[in-house]
């Protein structure tokens, strides 16, 4: 028994929980999932798991991404990216909903079906049913062999390593790698990308790694604002750009392991109904990196605090507006938009798994969930 538990410890590498293990590993399985793929310093980018495909993606005239919960989040950030370097439309799928719509598919439509488990029922109908229209797959999971990377035509794997904690976290990450070199290789076959903004990208992804584990020391300071808000009955997560489906993740992070109600939403749609629930108590979480949206997020800031809204606000260094304004301030370090949900998520994780912690529930392993949904 006494082995048994220290088997548990070992594996856990010394944290408490798989789940903050797998938190502090990202700059280790980002690194892994860009290696012998990304090469900044000669300016080239390997995905030998796309190569046959990468003309056909290049010519898509449309790419349709299916996914489920965090997965479908990464899918999220990717259509910013894929529109935004690629010029090819890009519509995201909950894939429980895709596969039972009958939706429009067919020749010329790539599917990229993201998956950690590389099993989730949902996802493995969705591109059954769209290969049988005539769709080419392409597969992002974390677990070779697994059955959605068998039942696509190409891929790439991310290299997080196995996933314990039920709630996703360094796959997460792992994915939004991926999916930003399969976007940039596209991109380049396209020619709808030059070379030195190529290259700035490639420079920018490289950096990743060393800026997560930057943003990891931000821990000690997570641990006192979750202690702080540890007892809302509700938390809104705002972001605008590449930062909305961070805050989506956000909100699902806080649901799954501290079962409290979080909602993610753009930021610029609160006006529209959602800011009748803001008052004093409630908590809400603001992407707020520098980027092309700044200064629209800085206005919805003012609109919350206009309603005695209490902000958790992440930034960039070096910004001096928004921290005038929060009442709790993290910085992240400063990084392009478009790699940017791979930093400013980490505080995000890191706040679910310490009121999960605080409240004293089984943040590996919560109530009513299992890690992959194998079932319809
Ligand atoms: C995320 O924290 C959840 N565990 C869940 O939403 C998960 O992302 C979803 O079930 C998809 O799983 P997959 O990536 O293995 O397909």
């Amino acid at each position: 028994q006494k082995l048994d538990i220290e088997l548990a410890a070992i594996e856990k590498g010394g944290y408490d929980h798989f789940m903050l293990k797998e938190i502090f590993e990202q700059p280790q399985t980002i690194f892994d999932s860009l290696r012998g793929r990304l090469d900044a310093k000669n300016g080239t980018l390997t995905l030998g798991g796309i190569r046959e495909y990468a003309e056909v993606l290049s010519n898509a005239n449309r790419i349709v991404i299916v996914a489920c919960g965090t997965s479908w989040h990464a899918g999220l950030v990717a259509e910013y990216i894929i529109e935004e370097v690629c010029r090819i439309p890009v519509e995201v799928e909950y894939a429980s909903e895709f596969r039972y719509r009958n939706p429009v598919i067919g020749q010329g439509d790539v599917i990229i079906a993201v998956s950690q488990s590389g099993e989730t029922a949902d996802t493995l109908v969705a591109i059954e049913a769209a290969k049988e229209k005539g769709a080419i797959i392409l597969g992002i999971c974390n677990v070779v062999g697994s059955s959605i990377a068998r039942a696509s035509h190409a891929g790439a794997y991310t290299h997080a390593g196995p996933e314990i904690g039920v709630a996703s976290t360094k796959a997460f990450t792992a994915q939004l790698a991926v999916l930003t070199l399969v976007a940039l290789k596209v991109a380049t076959e396209k020619g709808s990308i030059n070379e030195q903004r190529f290259q700035y990208l490639l420079n920018e992804l490289e950096a990743v790694p060393e800026k997560v584990a930057t943003a990891l020391q931000l821990n000690d300071q997570i641990k006192a604002i979750a202690e702080k808000y540890k007892d809302a009955r509700d938390f809104l997560y705002l972001g605008r750009g590449y930062n909305f489906p961070v805050a989506l993740e956000g909100a699902l992070k806080l649901k799954e392991i501290s079962y409290i109600h979080a909602e993610g939403y753009p930021a610029a749609e609160m006006k529209h109904g959602p800011i009748a629930l803001v008052d004093e108590n409630l908590p809400v979480v603001f992407v707020a990196t520098k980027d092309s949206y700044y200064e629209k997020i800085v206005s919805n800031i003012q609109e919350i605090k206009a309603r005695k809204g209490k902000v958790i606000a992440i930034v960039t260094e070096g910004d001096e507006t928004i921290p005038a304004m929060a009442d709790d301030v993290i910085v992240v370090p400063e990084a392009d938009e478009l790699v940017a949900p791979m930093i400013s998520v980490i505080p995000l994780q890191l706040l679910a798994y310490y009121i999960g912690v605080l409240k004293g529930f089984d943040v590996d392993k919560p109530r009513n969930l299992a890690k992959s949904v194998t079932v319809e």
